[in-house]
């Protein structure tokens, strides 16, 4: 079978997750989100206790194992989708991802996965170190106010009670630690194309990003 890498990154609401679902169910590949990965050792270490900032207290990660198959994320085997999303894992997933003995293990899980077949891998690192190999690299950006704007109307579809100002803060807050990080943190890989999503709809999106993966599977000869 023929093995293809799609890197998809870019900051918090610009589409990753949901253009990455939709895509990889057009093309028949493989998705995998590495986001929830981080969110679910967050959820293990709020579980536990530790103080989050304290490296030397994540030795439960030698015992855990994380996975993320079609949309489900699981923790120990537990189907752990819904306590992965909440405020609070949102609130402290940057601090738990910038450690590296975190960082090390969720890139071996990755690679791992990645290794056969269509494949395509959504987080903040993909383009630039877990897979810099990939054969198409996409970086999403969108303006902080409309990220915020989507994550709002999201909540609101669910029911639940959100302040926009307060999203607004809490996306910039992690922009900012996820891309000023010592390891791997969020930046556009030099070969990775740049599509600005603020004004398109996930349907352009989507059809932009099959787009060119069909152009470059063609040219791979291996479409
Ligand atoms: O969906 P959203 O953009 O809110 O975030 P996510 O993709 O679920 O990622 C949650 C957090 O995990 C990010 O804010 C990063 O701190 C971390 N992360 C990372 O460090 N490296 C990745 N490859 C993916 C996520
Ligand atoms: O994974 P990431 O945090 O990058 O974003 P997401 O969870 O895929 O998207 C955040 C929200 O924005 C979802 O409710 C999407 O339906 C919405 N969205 C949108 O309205 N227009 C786009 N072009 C992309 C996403």
């Amino acid at each position: 079978m023929s093995n293809f890498q799609v890197a998809i990154d870019g900051p918090a609401g610009s589409g990753k997750s949901s253009i990455s679902d939709l895509v990889a169910e057009k093309l028949d590949f493989t998705h995998i989100d590495t986001g929830a990965m981080y969110r679910a050792v967050c959820l293990e270490a709020l579980n536990r206790g530790i103080n989050l900032e304290n490296e030397a207290e994540y030795t439960f990660l030698k015992d855990i194992s994380v996975e993320n198959i079609k949309k489900h994320t699981y923790l120990n085997g537990v189907d752990v989708s819904k306590e992965i999303r909440t405020p609070k894992v949102s609130a402290n997933v940057s601090t738990v991802s910038k450690m590296k003995s975190v960082r090390d293990k969720m890139v071996d899980f990755q690679r791992a996965s990645a290794s056969k077949g269509l494949v395509l891998m959504d987080g903040r690192d993909i383009g630039t170190v877990v897979l810099k190999d990939a054969d198409v690299k996409i970086f999403l950006t969108a303006s902080v106010e409309c990220r915020a704007l989507r994550r709002y109307k999201e909540l609101i579809q669910n029911g639940e009670e959100a302040s926009l100002e307060e999203i607004k803060k809490a996306i910039a807050e992690r922009d900012y630690k996820d891309s000023h990080r010592e390891i791997s943190p969020l930046k556009k890989a030099d070969d990775a194309i740049e599509v600005d999503t603020t004004k398109m709809t996930i349907e352009e999106v989507c059809n932009k990003i099959i787009s060119i993966i069909s152009e470059r599977m063609n040219s791979n000869g291996k479409f």
